[in-house]
């Protein structure tokens, strides 16, 4: 029973996952928020020594910035995007490559179950999205 319901909490994740949404602008703004709450949630999850959680949230990391390009069309501009990244589309697309590294190396620190290793590939990960932040979102 309790692992029907666990099944049914889990599909409905997947349905509502904010990557279905149809709006490139909406979408990426619902990504970016669930990549914001990963990284808060970090430390909280160290203290538990929930190593799990820690490796599942950079893998939805990761996926999200393997995506992200898609999802900034040149038909998608909006208030927070910076025209600047259909500028240097290569390299926007490459600070989204070191955001996908950076939360691989953090999964891979969760999975080591180090909470200062991980604590590192934390403000690793977070530096990589200031640097694409810094310049390219709209203030
Ligand atoms: C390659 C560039 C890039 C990377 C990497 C990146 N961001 Fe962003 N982020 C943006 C841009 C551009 C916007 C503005 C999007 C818009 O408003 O259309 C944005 C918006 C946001 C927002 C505001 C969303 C909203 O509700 O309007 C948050 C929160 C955010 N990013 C968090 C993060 C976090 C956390 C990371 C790292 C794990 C990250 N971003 C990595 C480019 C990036």
């Amino acid at each position: 029973m309790k692992k029907q319901l666990l099944a049914l909490l889990l599909l409905g994740l997947t349905l509502s996952s904010p990557a279905l949404a149809a709006d490139p602008v909406e979408t990426r703004k619902a990504n970016f928020k669930q990549s914001g709450q990963i990284l808060k949630a970090v430390r909280g999850q160290i203290a538990a020594s929930d190593w799990q959680a820690i490796a599942d949230g950079a893998q939805k990391i990761a996926d999200w910035a393997e995506k992200m390009p898609e999802f900034f069309p040149a038909s998608a501009p909006s208030r927070g995007a910076s025209p600047a990244i259909w500028e240097n589309f290569d390299d926007f697309k490459s600070k989204a490559a070191d955001n996908r590294n950076a939360a691989l190396a953090l999964k891979a620190a969760a999975e080591s179950g180090d909470g200062d290793a991980i604590m590192g590939a934390v403000r690793t990960l977070g530096g990589t999205c200031k640097s694409c932040h810094s310049k390219y979102q709209a203030k």
